[in-house]
């Protein structure tokens, strides 16, 4: 694409001449936005740059050691992991309410990432995948109260409270951009064509108390429901896809014995930018073999519902 090869070089030499010979860290959640903006610093200034990866024990199955192994082994990159999954999942233990799961998570993220950012040594900038709807959103519409429905997390304030400046390449970029540029950049297509993960990761897809039963339940069912939406060649037609484990347990019935095991939920949207959606309208073969796999292979669930709600009046997560 040569728009975003034009791009990347005017990006990179704008990244050179802001930095100069000084350090930068960046925070590296295995999203498509942090991934593209480190490659795109690894590229300009290489080992001037660290990674974060702070892994909060809320990611799906296998993404810790997926982002590791591109990061560190494929790309060569300088990079933290973090292994804090104790420290998180302490703090929520018995935690239900959603905007306090929130807040848990995001101050923890702020605290680790600060720890780990100390090491680096003499840092002076902070490197962010701000996107242009995210520089756009953060300013208030007018006309209008505010409300926040759900606190996303970021690392905001934090720059000024450690001394940083921030590097932000992707500030003009609209999602599909970003895409574009992590092709032109190397990146696999399955990794740009990503779903979105939020910050909270499992956390909020764990509606009321977050248990490590729960968790490896969950991780489970949500690699059973992925697999299934790739083998049917629908993952690039919806906007997200995932699995809420559901906070009851129900009767069922499985050969000549009883269950008693934990009900889930599947969700699949299409949407534009999150901020609207409608329910993903999969097949009822689709929904069944989906459920008779998840029941026959994750042990722990008994019982399967697809949520048809559209945002409004839904939100897209759970919580
Ligand atoms: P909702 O659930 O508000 O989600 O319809 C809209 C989009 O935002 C993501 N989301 C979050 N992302 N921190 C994040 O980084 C959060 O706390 C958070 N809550 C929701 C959600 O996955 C969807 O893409």
């Amino acid at each position: 694409d040569w728009t975003m090869d034009a791009y990347r070089d005017e990006a990179i030499r704008q990244i050179r001449e802001q930095v100069g010979d000084a350090k930068v860290i960046c925070g590296l959640s295995g999203g498509v936005d942090s991934s593209v903006a480190a490659v795109l610093i690894h590229e300009a200034i290489g080992d001037q740059l660290t990674c974060v990866f702070v892994d909060h024990g809320l990611l799906r199955q296998g993404e810790a050691e997926e982002v590791v192994t591109m990061f560190r082994d494929h790309y060569n990159m300088q990079l933290i992991h973090a292994d804090e999954q104790e420290l998180f999942l302490g703090e929520l233990d018995g935690v239900s309410d959603p905007e306090t799961k929130r807040k848990i998570i995001g101050r923890l993220f702020i605290d680790v990432f600060q720890k780990h950012a100390n090491e680096v040594g003499g840092a002076k900038f902070l490197a962010q995948g701000t996107l242009y709807p995210d520089v756009i959103e953060s300013v208030s519409f007018s006309g209008g109260p505010s409300v926040t429905i759900k606190s996303h997390h970021n690392v905001g304030g934090l720059p000024e409270k450690m001394g940083l400046k921030l590097v932000e390449p992707l500030r003009e970029l609209f999602k599909d951009e970003v895409r574009a540029l992590g092709r032109e950049l190397g990146l696999p297509d399955a990794f740009i064509g990503r779903h979105p993960f939020p910050g909270p990761g499992l956390a909020i897809r764990c509606p009321g108390e977050i248990t490590r039963e729960k968790l490896a339940i969950l991780r489970k069912a949500d690699a059973v429901y992925i697999d299934q939406i790739r083998r049917h060649g629908l993952y690039d037609e919806i906007w997200q896809a995932f699995v809420a484990i559901l906070p009851v347990r129900t009767v069922g019935v499985m050969g000549d014995g009883r269950t008693y095991d934990f009900a889930c939920a599947l969700r699949a949207v299409t949407s534009v930018d999150g901020m609207t959606a409608d329910y993903y309208p999969f097949s009822h073969d689709f929904l069944g073999e989906t459920a008779t796999r998840i029941i026959n292979e994750v042990p722990g669930i008994n019982r399967v519902t697809y949520d048809i709600t559209s945002k409004p009046p839904g939100t897209i997560e759970w919580e």
